[in-house]
């Protein structure tokens, strides 16, 4: 066990992860291409991306259980290829599917990692980390019965049991319901609070956009990297959705587009998008035009599907951030 303050990094300047062209071929396909990051201490990091864009793969050679075909990885400034036991005794690792005895009870289960992990005084690690995902009633439940939920939250005390440096977390909240998947998420940011740095994978926009202070879009290759913000603003630009009491009139919309920086207007039917180039300027005069054109304002916001946006930019061919055109199509 690791608990020096310091969680053990291999010195001061270490970033929780850091990648360099991290590479993996399956007999001639491409899973992970070429992706570098870093990962600085105490952040919730969230890796994006739909199915097959390589988030299990990656994870799963950061915890030292695949070998990358290229590239280097560290974790806690330990290299992932030459330093796997140094790796695994920082790292704390949620598989997709809970990895745990399903007739030994959860107190068992823990028990046996924490000899695995040769944690010193196992039945207080034990008592802690079932305390910290609020499992403490069900110590000597045995896992068979146990909810989805409750497993998920067993299977994340078994991963933060030896206090590691790193917890990797593939699909956190998968298959929960989502009163169960914001208790999870909770406990992630508590677990952050106590000095632990978490790299999660997800294909929930929502979830990364929620828990994560830096979000990495993944499709093979990387597509995008910064805060949840940054990367709306790269998405959408200044954009604002209008809503309208009544159906969107041919006078509403022409007036709307006579308003100077207006540059995009997508209309449905009682509703439209528009991008502006300053948006502090530009949507009290596109308010404006909408009232003196007769149209009735319900609700104004800041642009857009954010999730449409992020289908069209992990469905693009390109692999260039930025390039692809945001979720406003340009109305008929
Ligand atoms: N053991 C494996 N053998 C062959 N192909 C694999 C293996 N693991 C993953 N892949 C392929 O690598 C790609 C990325 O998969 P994965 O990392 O599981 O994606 P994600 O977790 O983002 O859904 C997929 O095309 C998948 O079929
Ligand atoms: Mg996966």
């Amino acid at each position: 066990m690791v608990d020096d303050g310091d969680r053990g990094f291999s010195d001061r300047a270490a970033a929780a992860i850091e990648v360099h062209d991290l590479t993996r071929l399956f007999s001639g396909t491409t899973a992970v291409d070429r992706l570098s990051l870093r990962v600085e201490r105490g952040e919730i990091f969230g890796f994006l991306g739909p199915n097959g864009a390589g988030k299990t793969t990656t994870l799963r050679m950061l915890s030292t259980l695949l070998r990358p075909t290229a590239g280097e990885a560290w974790v806690a400034g330990f290299d992932v290829t030459r330093e796997p036991m140094e790796v695994r005794r920082r790292l704390g690792v949620m598989t997709e599917r809970p990895a745990l005895y399903e007739r030994l009870t959860v107190d068992a289960n823990l028990r046996l990692w924490a000899e695995a992990h040769e944690v010193p005084d196992a039945d207080g690690a034990i008592r802690t980390a079932l305390e910290a995902v609020d499992l403490g009633d069900r110590r000597h439940h045995s896992v068979s019965s146990l909810s989805k939920g409750l497993r998920q939250r067993a299977s994340l005390a078994r991963a933060i049991l030896h206090r590691p440096a790193v917890l990797l977390l593939d699909e956190p909240s998968s298959g929960l319901d989502p009163a169960a998947a914001v208790q999870v998420e909770a406990m992630i940011r508590e677990l952050v609070r106590d000095g632990t740095t978490v790299f999660l994978n997800t294909h929930r926009l929502a979830e990364a956009q929620r828990l994560c202070d830096r979000v990495a879009i993944l499709k093979t290759g990387l597509v995008a990297l910064g805060r949840p913000a940054e990367l709306r603003a790269r998405i959408f630009g200044n954009a604002i959705s209008v809503q309208l009491a009544d159906p969107l009139t041919v006078a509403v919309t022409e007036a709307v587009r006579r308003v100077p920086g207006v540059e995009h207007l997508a209309a449905q039917r009682t509703s439209f998008e528009c991008r502006l180039k300053d948006i502090e300027e530009g949507t009290p005069c596109v308010v404006a035009a909408v009232v003196a054109a007769g149209g009735r304002v319900l609700e104004v916001k800041a642009a857009g599907d954010l999730e449409q946006a992020y289908l069209d930019l992990v469905s693009g061919d390109s692999s260039q951030p930025g390039v692809q055109e945001p979720g406003l199509r340009e109305a008929a």
